[in-house]
């Protein structure tokens, strides 16, 4: 059953979920945690928060960084997930460069999604099922219920063999770099930082599991714990 936490607004969400990442990961009895963020907009704030408030609470050492998605753009391009990620945090904490594994951006995208699923498999503990298992798996939702960049139209890619694949943006064509299904599925925890109003109805029905057409619905852990961190706006229609 996953677990909802609901605050008042986007920073709320931010502050306190900066808090249980601490907490979990300074909790988490072993030496190296492997952590898959999302992009967009909504973890910039959690980035700031962290960077700004429990820089020297964590031992940035013990954590491994990847990406859930990337844009096919080079790292200074500001749509670039890592690049907001580095100017935001990174660029403020004391990790190794060898501890974060950034998609390729600037590669070729069918060539990249095969490296970047090699570099998980090479870094990530292996499950039973053979596949990657995060420790811990952030993720976002957009107003049309996508998650890292599985959008509805290519719902395939929730049951990809591959561990990463290349996925279009429908709007825009921009190809993506994205994890796919089975790999979200397998991590230990999933978070969802969800907010604004304009998620609200979409979210509804992921949560309740009658949107079968969003790839949010099919985010559902096989042990892993999953969990949603909202702000009021986004769970008004919860
Ligand atoms: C991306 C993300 C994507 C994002 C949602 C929500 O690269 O865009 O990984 O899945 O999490 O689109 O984005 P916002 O946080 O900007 O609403």
């Amino acid at each position: 059953m996953a677990e909802v936490k609901i605050f008042a607004d986007n920073p709320s969400v931010a502050v306190e979920f900066a808090k249980c990442f601490r907490d979990y990961v300074n909790n988490l009895d072993q030496d190296s945690i492997t952590v898959c963020l999302s992009g967009g907009s909504t973890p910039k704030l959690l980035f700031e928060e962290l960077a700004a408030n429990h820089r020297e609470a964590i031992d940035w050492s013990r954590l491994h960084f990847f990406w859930g998605d990337e844009r096919c753009v080079a790292p200074e391009d500001p749509q670039s997930n890592y690049g907001e990620c580095r100017k935001l945090l990174l660029d403020q904490i004391e990790i190794p460069v060898t501890n974060v594994q950034r998609v390729i951006g600037e590669s070729d995208p069918n060539a990249e999604a095969d490296r970047y699923g090699r570099t998980i498999t090479d870094n990530v503990a292996t499950g039973e099922n053979g596949l990657p298992v995060f420790d811990l798996m952030i993720l976002g939702m957009g107003g049309d219920g996508h998650t890292a960049s599985i959008f509805p139209h290519q719902m395939d890619l929730l049951t990809s063999e591959k561990i990463c694949d290349v996925a279009v943006h429908p709007d825009s064509g921009q190809k993506r770099v994205t994890i796919t299904g089975p790999v979200i599925n397998n991590a230990k925890q999933v978070v969802f930082l969800i907010t604004g109003g304009g998620k609200a109805d979409v979210l509804a029905t992921v949560k309740d599991g009658s949107g079968i057409q969003y790839p949010a619905t099919h985010v559902q852990p096989k042990s892993g714990e999953l969990l949603f961190f909202l702000d009021q706006a986004a769970a008004a229609k919860l």
